[in-house]
């Protein structure tokens, strides 16, 4: 299936955060009836995705291509949304600033709501940052993972956020030791966004 955009309507071209932003877009894969309806969002992109121009097309976006081609088996064909909290690469992969997620935010919130007239159904929040850039808690992501969260705003009313696990979560060979539930962890991040389709 081919991936379609939409492009960051952020004019900034001298961004007071990153002078030379990508603006990585929102990719999304339509049902074949035509509707999106679900969105994942994650940090911001790697070096892969600012060389690609592309969300999610590095390791962690191919972990998480691989969830959803195994739900879909699972369960039906569901259009899916891919997007960030910011639209860039930040250095090292650092987690971006309060004040970059700000900025960046009204962009997000945007597609969002072009989404929802796709018949979008759920967000679910990819890790720490995706997650306290849309739903209010300070709950850590043990807690709140699986949890039905609403994000409200003026451009869309109301949408369901789901958070859970971030897929590069599960790419950490570089750890000295490996949870001894890891595969139950990836199980339930999958779960997680089952739910966000029954939304
Ligand atoms: N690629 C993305 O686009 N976002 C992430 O959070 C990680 C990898």
């Amino acid at each position: 299936m081919k991936p379609r955009h939409i492009q960051c309507a952020c004019d900034k071209s001298e961004c007071p955060v990153y002078s030379k932003c990508c603006f990585l877009p929102t990719e999304y894969y339509e049902s074949p009836g035509g509707t999106v309806e679900l969105l994942v969002v994650g940090q911001g992109g790697g070096k892969d995705e600012r060389k690609k121009g592309r969300p999610f097309i590095g390791p962690a976006g191919h972990r998480l291509r691989n969830q959803l081609r195994y739900i879909r088996r699972q369960t039906r064909h569901f259009g899916v949304a891919f997007s960030n909290t910011i639209r860039d690469n930040p250095k090292n992969n650092r987690v971006p600033t309060d004040e970059e997620v700000e900025l960046c935010l009204p962009y997000l919130l945007k597609d969002i709501a072009w989404l929802k007239k796709k018949g979008l159904k759920a967000i679910v929040p990819l890790g720490r940052a995706a997650k306290s850039a849309l739903v209010q808690s300070k709950g850590t992501m043990a807690n709140d993972r699986g949890r039905v969260f609403y994000l409200f705003d003026d451009l869309f009313g109301s949408v369901p956020v789901i958070p859970t696990y971030h897929p590069s979560y599960f790419l950490f060979k570089h750890i000295t030791f490996t949870p001894k539930n890891f595969h139950d962890m990836e199980l339930l991040a999958i779960g997680d966004i089952m739910r966000a389709l029954d939304m």
